[in-house]
């Protein structure tokens, strides 16, 4: 009996066999079709080749694409566990035609692999077909021999096939198994088609139109083909079984939960296990590609499947958390198929553990709330929707939840009233929220939360993707359009856009729509709606429009660098600090990074070095960065870095990095650098590429600030500073290892050169070098004598009175000093004479007819500075008259 996997490998290598090239799932997250929640069939990933918009260098292509069918338009979750053949998640078969072949060669294609190669019996088969696609039914007739009673005419839109309301779609014709008249059922088209009788295996689409937002459509410029088998189904029917939960890899998942809670797979618990089995692999596949819980959008579906399930446990009477336990076995049935599985396993492992903690913690209560409230009502009367809100609110209970836990007493819930209690419960927390300060700027970004919801962030996972835009704003108002020239905020449902938040700058880029093109030149958020701040470059943009969303990958991928490294950077700052390190802002922008932390005094060069070299160790260490998504407590119980004075929400994101490295340093024991943050970060920490510290201030009292750079900045900056070693070696004459010693000689010899010329300039001073009286004159019985010194500063000038001064014995002594355009005046009068007269009068005397102000000193040296020499001569006169009284 064929296995599962090996049914996926006989379909890949068949049409690999044809021509087809295998090419690997897309993301659950699409991320080219703003119209989809999830993923959820083969054709999501080549809409844009139906279209003609891309083209790739293959035109046939097969794939087992991972498919989520929960929340948005194709949505399973609440059948499943209670019928055969609903999943939350599943794997679609496909082959693809981008206007290579059509109908003629896909009829044949399909028919011959279900009854050659899988050797599915031919008379158990029939199809349908588009009531007006007469082709194809002349392609069954013809190629599979087909009788008109066993092909099946359909006017419905169940065989005109679409993945939304707009985009490449057409007729199909669905191929399906009749299980014998032993099952319950009738076929395609008649009362009891819903019966498990009739099982349609294949869909295969022949895509010939476009459909447009305006209702209009047109025909594709080539005819293609898409097809769509459900592989779980397929098994079933190959492995002797109407029932998907029945095939291999539902049965080895079952068994897994059956163990691990010591329970019968099949007995009154079946239905647990068939729940916990389906949403094992939706949520464990969905975190996988980066979907993380949440409370509102993809995340929020995410969380309710996993309280579904978590449900289902709880009534297994597990005691311990149980959905972590049994990703082993999922890893072991699709690890080699989807690898990016394995890669995630232990993230998975622990988010679903959180999850499962946290949820027990108010599910017992929950349900006592709900079976108390169920006592109170009259017998297969609905819950009040004011009930399910506060399970939901209070108890973390989503809506389906409680239907699902309703479903097994017969009972439903009042939905009109839920949503009645939500919409009063928003209207009060905008209440709160229009006292405070942002209200003005904030409202109309409320509004746009209300009506549409929050913007669904992609950025973690992708840096381009489609979205839908859902509002236009300008001057604070919604307009519909804005034209060529103009600046407009864009908000859409969905984006990659990073907005500006926890020192990381927000993304800039592109919006593209069928109408024109606005460059993003930041990123904000308000109410949790993201603002594309945009000017439209070309054409025009309007409100509703789909749009295709372009980050500027490289600004982006710096950004990346730059935040990640500061998360290095903060635990090699407490390794070499201490504890008390703790950051206290940071600025994470394309080009730069700034950081600051709480520390005393200056980093010494040896610690600068020491950090630097520690950050560099664990960027070329090469890691995966990961993250996970828990309540603030659990993330500072594992050791978690938190933002002093920083609000978190009832949850946060944890961004772990780095594997600690055997000293001791790391934060749990085992992770280098754990902190809550809701960034953009590098996939491995060598994506960093190498990081520069380029200096560390004050910023202000008691909080240094680290400038640095990274990746390719930081290996220009150190080229830089290599080529300036360079450039000061050549201009010295020597090596580059010589250069410090060859400094500091020339210091050292310009300090001794220099004293000499002092020297010098004192000694030919001294010796009547400037032009001055030669000797002292005599005035009123005091020795007078003044010189003016050129080339002489006043610097030299108390060692040149001293020496006047000795000479004359007794008297008085005024020197004019006059060397690079400054001008200094010194009196000096001997202890003997100070008496009778002042050396500060003197030097005022002078320095007032030299253009200065002041001067002063002691009564027996004094000193001036001025402007001008010119006036020496009067300068002298004046001292003269000083002494002359
Ligand atoms: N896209 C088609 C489907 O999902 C094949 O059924």
């Amino acid at each position: 009996m064929p296995t599962l996997n090996d049914i996926r490998s006989t379909f890949l290598n068949y049409f690999e066999g044809n021509d087809h090239t295998i090419v690997a799932s897309s993301p659950l997250v699409p991320r080219n079709d703003p119209t989809l929640m999830f993923t959820a069939a083969g054709m999501v990933q080549f809409k844009n080749l139906f279209t003609g918009v891309e083209t790739r260098d293959y035109t046939r292509a097969t794939t087992s694409q991972k498919c989520v069918r929960a929340g948005g338009k194709h949505n399973d979750l609440d059948n499943v566990g209670y019928t055969a053949r609903h999943h939350t998640f599943f794997e679609m078969l496909g082959n693809f035609s981008f206007g290579d072949y059509f109908k003629e060669d896909a009829i044949p294609l399909a028919w011959d692999l279900l009854t050659k190669g899988f050797g599915i019996d031919a008379s158990k088969l029939l199809v349908t077909v588009y009531h007006t696609d007469e082709e194809a039914v002349q392609i069954w007739k013809k190629h599979a021999g087909l009788s008109d009673d066993r092909i099946i005419r359909i006017a419905t839109d169940d065989n005109f096939w679409s993945a939304g309301p707009t985009g490449p779609c057409g007729p199909c014709t669905e191929i399906f198994y009749d299980h014998g008249d032993h099952i319950w059922g009738g076929p395609p088209g008649s009362p009891d088609e819903d019966g498990d009788r009739f099982v349609e295996i294949w869909n295969l689409v022949f895509m010939q139109y476009e459909q447009f937002e305006d209702g209009t459509r047109k025909d594709l410029k080539a005819q293609s083909i898409d097809t769509g088998m459900g592989l779980e189904r397929v098994a079933a029917l190959l492995q002797g079984t109407n029932d998907n939960y029945s095939t291999d890899m539902m049965r080895a998942l079952i068994e897994a939960s059956a163990n691990a809670t010591s329970s019968d797979p099949d007995g009154p618990h079946k239905t647990h296990h068939r729940v916990i089995a389906d949403h094992l692999r939706s949520t464990s596949f969905l975190m996988a590609d980066g979907v993380m819980p949440a409370n509102d959008g993809r995340g929020y579906v995410l969380r309710r499947i996993m309280r579904r399930a978590m449900r289902h446990a709880h009534l297994l009477g597990v005691k311990d958390p149980l959905m972590h336990r049994l990703v082993p076995a999922l890893v072991g049935q699709m690890g080699a198929a989807y690898p990016e599985l394995g890669q995630a396993q232990s993230m998975i492992e622990q988010t679903l553990l959180q999850e499962e903690t946290r949820f027990r913690q108010t599910l017992d209560r929950g349900l006592k709330l709900l079976d108390d409230e169920l006592i109170a009502l009259p017998d297969g009367a609905e819950l009040p929707g004011a009930s399910a809100f506060k399970l939901y609110d209070t108890y973390g209970f989503p809506l389906d939840l409680t239907q699902d836990a309703l479903r097994e007493k017969g009972r439903s819930v009042d939905t009109d009233g839920f949503d009645t209690a939500m919409a009063a419960q928003k209207a009060k927390a905008r209440a709160a929220w229009s006292g405070s300060g942002e209200a003005a700027t904030a409202t109309v970004w409320f509004d746009v939360a209300d009506k549409n919801g929050v913007t669904d962030f992609l950025g973690y996972e992708t840096e381009n993707a489609e979205g839908k835009i859902v509002a236009l704003v300008q001057d604070r108002q919604a307009v519909e359009t804005a034209a060529t020239g103009e600046t407009v905020q864009i908000a859409l449902n969905q984006t990659p856009f990073y907005a500006e938040s926890g020192g990381q700058v927000g993304d800039t880029g592109l919006i593209k729509t069928d109408t024109g093109v606005a460059r993003v030149t930041d990123t904000r958020k308000s109410a949790d709606v993201f603002i594309h701040i945009a000017t439209v470059e070309s054409g025009s943009i309007s409100n509703a429009q789909a749009a295709v969303l372009n980050v500027d990958g490289a600004r982006r991928t710096a950004i990346r660098a730059n935040h990640s490294v500061t998360h290095l950077l903060h635990e090699a700052l407490r390794n070499a600090l201490g504890d008390h390190v703790a950051q206290r802002g940071s600025l994470n922008a394309a080009d730069r990074l700034r950081f600051d932390f709480s520390h005393n005094q200056a980093l010494s060069v040896q610690e600068q070095r020491n950090v630097e070299a520690e950050v560099n160790a664990y960027i070329r260490q090469n890691t995966a960065v990961e993250t996970r998504i828990m309540t603030p407590d659990d993330a500072r119980a594992l050791g978690a870095q938190a933002l002093f004075g920083e609000k978190y929400g009832d949850e946060v994101r944890v961004v772990s990095m780095g594997v600690e490295d055997g000293s001791g340093k790391g934060t749990d024991g085992n992770t280098y650098s754990l902190e809550l943050c809701g960034g953009t970060h590098v996939r491995q920490t060598g994506d960093i590429g190498a990081f520069a510290l380029l200096s560390d201030g004050a910023s202000s009292s008691g909080v240094r600030r680290i400038e640095a750079l990274t990746g390719a900045d930081a290996i220009a900056y150190l080229r830089d500073q290599d080529q300036l070693l360079a450039d000061a070696a050549a201009e010295l004459k020597t090596g580059a290892a010589d250069v410090p010693a060859r400094v500091k000689a020339l210091l050292d010899e310009r300090k001794s050169l220099s004293n000499e010329v002092a020297q010098l300039r004192r000694e030919l001073a001294m010796s009547g070098g400037a032009a001055a009286p030669a000797e002292a004159e005599d005035i009123n019985g005091t020795k007078f004598f003044a010189q003016v010194l050129n080339g002489v500063t006043g610097k030299d000038l108390p060692a040149l009175m001293d020496e006047h001064k000795t000479r004359l014995g007794s008297g008085a002594v005024l020197l004019i000093a006059d060397a690079d355009g400054k001008v200094a005046v010194a009196a000096g009068v001997t202890k003997d004479k100070t008496d009778t007269v002042s050396a500060v009068d003197l030097v005022k005397a002078a320095v007032a007819e030299l253009g200065g102000k002041g001067g002063g000193g002691r009564p027996d040296m004094a000193q001036g500075g001025a402007k001008d020499a010119s006036n020496s001569d009067a300068a002298i006169k004046a001292a003269r008259a000083v002494l002359e009284g």
